[in-house]
């Protein structure tokens, strides 16, 4: 029996067209993997830690070999715990807008706190760095406004895809299945329009998943 992790990033509920192709994919996959269970973590509902000072001398202490402070100690174990219930998980389900060309701020938030070393990634000076969430695999639903796919002459601007590409290889993962659910602000019909057809597309791969 597998977990799926669903990290939902958009605040628009019903209106969401990246939680509407999530939930697509959820369908088909509990449908295809009936012994296995989803939990969806809604990034706006969820009580993230702060990424602080405390925080942050706590993650420079892990880096230059020191011992934590008490502060630190409970200021790291916070982090500890998004990075235990992250890998928790069998496999891993993304779930994005696009904001401003890149991701919304809630899931930055999210990934400041799980990219950690020791945790999600590991660096020695022999080896450089690794990245230690590996053997999952992770979808990645990604809504936008415009279209950005090669030949649009806007792919430069799609700080969204390449960002969180690169992070998830960072820690890991090698598996990324990427799903783009675009353009969704080009007319009246749009949305419904790129919805069903990323719908179709996540229907397929969560059989497989
Ligand atoms: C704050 C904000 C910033 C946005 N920035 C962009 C952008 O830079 N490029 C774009 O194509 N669409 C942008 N959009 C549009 C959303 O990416 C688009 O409506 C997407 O479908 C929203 O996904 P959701 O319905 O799952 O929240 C933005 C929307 C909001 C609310």
């Amino acid at each position: 029996m597998a977990k799926l992790l669903h990290l939902q990033s958009s605040p628009r509920s019903d209106r969401s067209a990246s939680i509407a192709v999530a939930n697509h994919f959820i369908e088909s996959y509990l449908a295809a993997h009936p012994a296995d269970t989803v939990e969806t973590f809604d990034l706006w509902h969820a009580k993230l830690p702060e990424f602080d000072g405390a925080t942050l001398d706590a993650k420079y202490a892990i880096m230059n070999g020191l011992p934590h402070s008490a502060e630190q100690l409970a200021a790291w174990q916070a982090v500890v715990a998004i990075a235990d219930h992250f890998k928790s998980a069998d496999k891993v389900l993304i779930s994005l807008p696009m904001w401003n060309f890149g991701i919304p701020y809630k899931l930055k938030h999210y990934i400041d706190l799980l990219a950690q070393p020791g945790l999600t990634f590991s660096f020695t000076p022999e080896e450089g760095y690794k990245g230690l969430v590996t053997g999952k695999p992770v979808a990645v639903i990604y809504a936008r406004g415009g279209a950005y796919a090669p030949g649009t002459g806007a792919e430069g601007y799609d700080q969204q895809s390449v960002y969180l590409k690169l992070v998830l290889g960072f820690i890991g993962f090698t598996n990324i299945q990427e799903i783009f659910v675009e353009p969704t602000l080009a007319g009246p019909t749009a949305k419904d329009e790129a919805v069903a057809t990323a719908s179709g597309a996540v229907s397929k791969l969560a059989v497989s998943f």
